[in-house]
């Protein structure tokens, strides 16, 4: 289908549907080819829906083989088929029974949505249109049926064979070979939470008793010979259900708790009901092939999955609009958690680092929406950074501006209200509208409104009368489809702090008991009394609104706060406020005062010499400049990456060399000792000897290159060893070759390192890289149609490296555009994926941005674009 002619969907257009389906029988006999599926629906006319209408199923790609009503075979005359839907004209008018039968060839099937094979497993991915491909079915997720699945297969090639919801029954067909298991999920619930799985799979598991004393068997299947390798998510999923219980009193409610990992997935993972389906990268862990950092997204996403039992699950969605409603709530609930599992600031520093580093970029970008959208074209273009990560910060804000206890109730009351329903973001937000006795319609314009408002806060002190003025100002750039903005209800969490760190007694009426003024006008200040000495503004502790702000206070201030500011999050801001002011003029002029930057060295090495050793992983993020994307993102017009480059690398060797020694002591202080424990006190000890590893190397590459090869040599787990590698990786000659070399054949049967060592290479900021990618793709490991292997090599090149995919000649962009079009013939989601690398075009450089147009266009132009990627494509020239 051409991008034009797919049809734009509305919020405003939905309607309740004409039909419900109760009860969902499934009759699935696996075959490689040729899959059949028999769907018993009980179905029956909705009483909310028209009285008259026909019913139309949806379908993909499918091979109707008949069709029966209550029994009875229909004739050709008495339905119409084609691969994309099934209607029966003359429905019944009361409740009755609809057996459709299909064939499927799950071999076939690479866009990886619907029943398809990973690694010679049978697994599904249903959400949001998979279901589908799979069955002629009313595939919207305000249908909530009962579902029992009776999957059958070759006992060889499917030993293990899972469903949703728990065991009924199993056994062997004759002397046939093939065995079959019925699965009864006894919860309602909507066609994009089926899944089933059939394969050779390794085990763990483990019994968990609820809080009610109801026991349950946690499972995770892996590839055979893997299976250690699932230890850690299968602890963290005990800690996740319990934090549910103990934080929301949440309780699981089936017999099991399945979870398998596959090699070949678009995404992160499913949370389908009793049977998540994981990409294999967020299960499978061990010291030798997993990063401190894996092991975080591990712990993450397997909570992630689980907390949408009850928020996604139990309670889902009326219409694909409303998806912020399970993901901005579940990404809110995951942080939650690992920021109770570990340390709560540097976790939400590293929150708001993805957010500024995604959704920022996104909501600046021609591909900006709203938080819920109102219409899409393919929603699968919609599982955004913005749906999910700004979604999360509503929810935060939301508790943040009615406390702890209220946003408790309200929550309880949202299950108590909607459990078993397809809700919308109304019912949520009403729920704590009933609690509070607050209007949240203000509030509610963040779902509405796209675009990242801007806050610009003037600061005014009177020595004589002792106050402390803030006059803010709020301006949310216009973003496609709304020209004209509204002002928010932002949540400023604050506080001043003195020049030397001795305590404030400064009140102010305007500034709750929280420490929270809420700034819902287009512009208001608000007055400190008592205030006896200049203090220095603390602003949006904690991040507590997802807002850009500008700040009149000269550099020395901010040092102040990096210092005395007993927000944790806000120390590190004023450091990262300081570096990007220093590499944006750096970047734009070329150069900058040196008594600036000496003055930002100096600061951090005596922030190094107070606080390194105390709070390793707080100092690791302190030290680390902002990346090269976030400059340009900061610089947002006239983009020249090449610049960027140039001064980051600047500072980076100019802070390293101001603070070598220290950098040297405390390198040498935390050489790892003992068996490597992936906790978060062990990690970020490791955390800050790399992050000084990368400094001393910026300042001296000959004596960087020899510390670095030497922890290669020496490391005893996968994060030193690629943090090392890394390092080597930007330093050329001979010692970098073979250490690629050798890391390459290493871990040569091991694909989720490898993707690590194309990742690597595709970030290298030099011209040979464009080679080397290409290279890469010819390399056995290296498959278009697996998302792991095409991301961390083509999407690592995209993302990571600036200076390479947005080259001067355009070869960068061309190359991009050249995969994306390959990659849309197997797969357009992980194609589409790819394609939002160019979001950030049209704040390049003119010569750059012609190269991109040009690329964008030559996508545009090709015949038979898949609807996702003609839907990127479109929105990105627009
Ligand atoms: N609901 C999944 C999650 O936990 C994501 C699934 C997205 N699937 C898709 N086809 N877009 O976030
Ligand atoms: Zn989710």
């Amino acid at each position: 289908m051409r991008t034009e002619t797919a049809p734009v969907i509305r919020l405003e257009d939905y309607r309740p549907s004409d039909f419900l389906i109760d009860q969902v029988e499934l009759d699935v006999k696996l075959h490689p080819t040729e899959t059949r599926v028999i769907a018993t629906l009980a179905m029956r006319p909705n009483p909310a829906g028209r009285s008259d209408a026909p019913l139309v199923l949806d379908g993909d790609e499918l091979n109707l083989k008949s069709v029966a009503l209550d029994g009875r075979v229909l004739s050709d005359e008495e339905f119409e088929a084609s691969p994309h839907s099934l209607t029966i004209a003359q429905a019944p008018r009361q409740a009755f029974t609809l057996t459709i039968e299909t064939e499927i060839n799950p071999t076939a099937n690479t866009k990886l949505m619907g029943l398809y094979r990973s690694s010679g497993n049978y697994c599904t991915q249903c959400e949001a249109e998979g279901f589908r491909r799979i069955t002629y079915f009313l595939d919207r997720p305000d249908i909530l049926s009962v579902y029992t699945t009776r999957i059958e297969a070759d006992r060889e090639e499917a030993p293990v064979l899972l469903g949703n919801g728990n065991p009924v029954e199993s056994g062997s067909i004759d002397d046939s070979g093939r065995h079959y298991a019925v699965w009864h999920d006894p919860h309602p619930k909507p066609s994009y939470l089926f899944a089933l799985v059939g394969g050779r799979l390794g085990r763990v598991a483990e019994s968990f008793t609820t809080m009610s004393g109801r026991e349950v068997e946690l499972a995770i299947y892996v590839e055979p010979g893997k299976e250690n390798r699932a230890d850690y998510a299968l602890e963290a999923l005990e800690r996740s259900m319990r934090w549910d219980e103990r934080v929301f009193g949440l309780e699981y409610d089936l017999d099991v708790f399945n979870i398998v990992a596959v090699s070949d997935f678009n995404m992160g993972a499913m949370e389908n009901k009793g049977l998540n389906i994981f990409n294999d990268k967020y299960v499978l862990a061990s010291p030798e092939t997993a990063t401190d950092m894996d092991y975080a997204h591990i712990e993450a996403i397997i909570a992630h999955e689980y907390f949408h039992n009850w928020t996604g699950n139990r309670v889902t969605c009326r219409d694909w609009f409303q998806l912020c409603l399970k993901e901005g709530l579940t990404v809110f609930r995951d942080q939650e958690f690992s920021s109770d599992e570990r340390s709560r600031p540097v976790h939400r520093i590293a929150e708001v680092k993805t957010l500024r580093a995604r959704q920022f970029l996104e909501d600046s970008s021609p591909l900006s929406h709203p938080v819920r959208p109102n219409q899409y074209r393919e929603i699968n273009n919609f599982y955004t950074a913005t749906v999910y990560e700004k979604g999360a910060e509503i929810v935060r804000m939301l508790k943040t501006i009615i406390g702890e206890q209220d946003f408790r109730h309200g929550m309880d009351l949202y299950f108590e209200r909607c459990d078993g329903t397809a809700a919308t973001v109304e019912d949520f937000l009403n729920a704590f509208a009933e609690v509070t006795g607050r209007d949240l319609s203000h509030f509610a314009r963040w779902y509405e409104q796209s675009g990242t408002p801007r806050v610009k806060v003037k600061s005014q002190y009177d020595e004589a009368g002792q106050t402390y003025r803030l006059d803010f100002t709020q301006v949310t750039p216009p973003t496609p489809g709304q020209a004209k903005k509204e002002p928010m209800a932002i949540p400023v969490a604050l506080g001043l702090v003195s020049h030397d760190g001795s305590p404030l007694s400064a009140t102010c009426d305007q500034v709750d008991e929280r420490g929270v003024f809420l700034f819902d006008k287009a512009a208001d200040s608000i007055t400190f009394t008592g205030v006896t000495s200049l203090p220095v503004p603390s602003l949006f502790r904690g991040f507590s609104a997802p807002v850009k702000v500008s700040l009149d206070l000269p550099n020395a201030e901010l040092l102040v706060l990096l210092r005395h500011d007993t927000d944790a999050f806000n120390r590190w801001q004023a450091a990262q406020t300081v570096a990007m002011r220093l590499l944006a003029s750096l970047s734009i002029e070329g150069q900058v005062a040196d008594e600036e930057i000496d003055a930002f060295s100096t600061a951090l090495c005596a922030f190094i010499d107070r606080d390194a050793e105390n709070d390793p992983a707080f100092a690791a993020l302190v030290m680390t400049l902002p990346s090269e994307a976030d400059i340009a993102q900061e610089i947002g017009q006239d983009v020249n990456p090449d610049a960027i480059h140039r001064a980051r690398s600047e500072l980076r060797r100019r802070i390293g060399a101001a603070c070598s020694k220290r950098l040297q002591r405390i390198y040498a202080a935390f050489t790892e000792t003992g068996p490597y424990s992936p906790d978060a006190a062990s990690a970020g000890r490791r955390s800050l000897r790399n992050a000084c590893l990368d400094l001393l190397a910026a300042a001296d590459p000959i004596a960087g290159e020899a510390l670095a090869s030497a922890q290669l040599e020496a490391a005893t787990n996968m994060t030193d060893r690629l943090a090392s590698l890394s390092v080597l990786t930007t330093i050329p000659g001979t010692v970098r070759d073979d250490a690629i070399a050798w890391f390459g054949e290493r871990y040569r049967n091991e694909p989720l390192v490898i993707d690590k060592w194309f990742t690597l290479q595709a970030a290298i900021p030099e011209d040979q890289t464009l080679e080397r990618v290409k290279n890469l793709m010819q390399h056995p490991a290296f498959s278009i149609s697996n998302p792991n292997r095409v991301r961390s090599l083509i999407g690592s090149f995209a993302m990571l490296n600036q200076v390479q995919f947005n080259r001067a000649d355009g070869a960068g962009y061309r190359l991009l555009a050249s995969i994306v079009l390959r990659a849309d013939e197997l797969n357009p989601q992980l194609a589409a994926r790819l394609l939002t690398a160019f979001s950030t075009w049209r704040m390049m450089e003119i010569s750059r941005r012609n190269h991109a147009e040009e690329a964008l266009r030559s996508i545009a132009q090709k015949p038979n674009l898949s609807r996702d990627v003609g839907d990127i494509v479109s929105r990105s020239l627009e």
